[in-house]
């Protein structure tokens, strides 16, 4: 039982900062790059690798390897008062001569985040554990758009890491989650992080926040795709991939007019069917404009094989009989691919647009949900000015970060331009192949004049039709802003 302090946590986050339990410690540190696990046997090395007499490896050895240490081994690292914080709230325990952790503990973007220690995962525990955050969360926290929000929920918040990170540009934020241990968890990094804004709540789905609305939800919801329902972290109690479906569904009477939900999800793909056409179904009618990237797709062979291999509750002997289980239940269900990625949607009267795209893997290394804004204030202007009058008044505008890249051929023994392509770099990068006088053209893309001015410079100049110009202009317009390589 973990007890938030009447006491500002600020001392307490102060020596970890101090001591060098930071995120960045953690991205450029290797010994931190994987979580301790019988199955991996590495605690032996991890335990050499933090052996040093120093905080950092006090705090290293309690909160990432989850090993109890002798009160004096400690004497002259940890004050006093530190120690007796962490016993306090219950984080550290006494048990003899000895202090052991309770929690493991992550750094992120300054916060600390406590969970469940690794160890949980491999034992009859694991069913109702509050997760670390991980690599899901790493992506939801990136893709996440951080601009002000006056209601922010987090679904499924687990420790409750998305929502204290959105705290900073949400008016008020609410995590909720089906799983009590859970919530007690987010409560206490919510104070452990000194944020008032975020209020945690237990229950299933929306069910905590009835008759609420959000101009953000973030999910990164319970989505394995299993036969199974008995770790709560990560599998959910509907046929395949219904639980994801059904939030969808269920999204938009919970989002502000304008307001976004973003989520992580997973679907599979049955027989007979392409492995967009039940998304489709799920985001059609929704009032919502939805945009959903593919960043991985899998056989139902391998993705068992993998997802087994992480719920590492079953022993090696059970494994195999397992595999057996899910197979069949895929089978029984025609179920041939299993494909993951993440879905924005934002509530919008009008008409709305559904796109569906692949990108191969996920770089997760910067934020991006700028480019999301991007993406949908470009939909809208694509979808909205359809005819080359509306475009015409369009101040098309060149991001700063595009670039050209240009092949070049030996041609009577001089290099000569074979082909140009240009290319957004990002975590969502987009290309298109270019002519020359398109890129030359884009030059004079600043976002200061009309694209009825630039194109009626450039029939000037080559003394072309403006009519004709226009036409191609447009054409040209509407794939680079549909990319994201020009803005309007
Ligand atoms: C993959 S974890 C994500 C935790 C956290 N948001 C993160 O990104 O690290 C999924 C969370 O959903 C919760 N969950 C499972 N079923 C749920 C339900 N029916 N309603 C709400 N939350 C649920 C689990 O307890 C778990 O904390």
């Amino acid at each position: 039982m973990l007890t938030p302090l009447s006491a500002n946590p600020k001392q307490l986050t102060e020596f970890f900062r101090e001591a060098g339990f930071t995120h960045e410690q953690f991205q450029k540190n290797p010994t931190l790059r994987d979580l301790p696990s019988r199955r991996l046997g590495n605690l032996p090395d991890l335990l050499e690798r933090t052996s040093e007499h120093t905080a950092l490896h006090v705090l290293l050895r309690w909160f990432f390897l989850g090993v109890p240490l002798e009160s004096e081994s400690i004497a002259g690292l940890v004050p006093a008062p530190v120690v007796a914080q962490l016993l306090e709230t219950g984080m550290l325990v006494r048990d003899g001569g000895r202090l052991t952790p309770k929690v493991m503990l992550t750094p992120c973007e300054g916060f600390l985040f406590a969970a469940d220690p690794a160890g949980t995962l491999e034992s009859p525990e694991s069913s109702a554990m509050a997760l670390w955050p991980n690599q899901s969360t790493r992506l939801l926290q990136m893709f996440t758009i951080r601009r002000p929000s006056g209601a922010t929920l987090d679904l499924g918040a687990g420790c409750g890491i998305l929502a204290v990170l959105a705290s900073g540009h949400s008016r008020q934020a609410v995590a909720t989650d089906l799983n009590p241990r859970a919530t007690e968890f987010a409560r206490f990094n919510v104070w452990l992080n000194g944020v008032t804004n975020v209020d945690c709540l237990t229950g299933d789905t929306f069910k905590p926040v009835e008759g609420r609305t959000f101009d953000l939800i973030m999910s990164n919801p319970p989505f394995f795709v299993t036969p199974s329902t008995g770790q709560i972290y990560c599998e959910n109690s509907m046929e395949l991939d219904g639980y994801c479906r059904d939030l969808i569904r269920a999204a938009p009477r919970y989002l502000n007019e304008g307001g976004f939900l973003q989520m992580t999800l997973e679907w599979v793909q049955v027989s007979g069917q392409s492995w967009q056409d039940r998304l489709n179904e799920w985001l059609e009618h929704t009032g919502c404009d939805a945009w959903v990237l593919r960043s991985f797709v899998r056989s139902g062979a391998a993705y068992a094989a993998e997802r087994i291999g992480t719920m590492m509750p079953y022993s090696p002997l059970t494994a195999n009989q397992v595999f057996d289980e899910w197979m069949a239940y895929y089978r029984a269900r025609g179920v041939e691919e299993i494909h993951g990625g993440i879905l924005v949607m934002r509530r919008r009267s009008g008409q709305n647009w559904i796109r569906i795209e692949n990108v191969n893997g996920l770089e997760c290394a910067e934020p991006f949900g700028e480019a999301i804004v991007e993406l949908f204030a470009n939909h809208d202007r694509l979808a909205s000015d359809r005819s080359a009058d509306q475009m015409m008044a369009w101040k098309p505008r060149l991001p700063s970060d595009v670039r050209i890249d240009q092949q070049l051929h030996l041609e009577g023994g001089e290099w000569k331009p074979s082909s140009m392509q240009l290319r957004r770099p990002g975590t969502l990068p987009s290309f298109l192949a270019l002519d020359p006088q398109v890129a030359d053209f884009l030059r004079r893309c600043d976002g200061t004049r009309t694209l009825g001015d630039l194109g009626r410079d450039l029939a000037a100049e080559v003394k072309v039709d403006p009519e004709q110009v226009c036409r191609q202009c447009c054409a040209v317009m509407r794939k680079l802003v549909e990319r994201r390589l020009v803005l309007v």
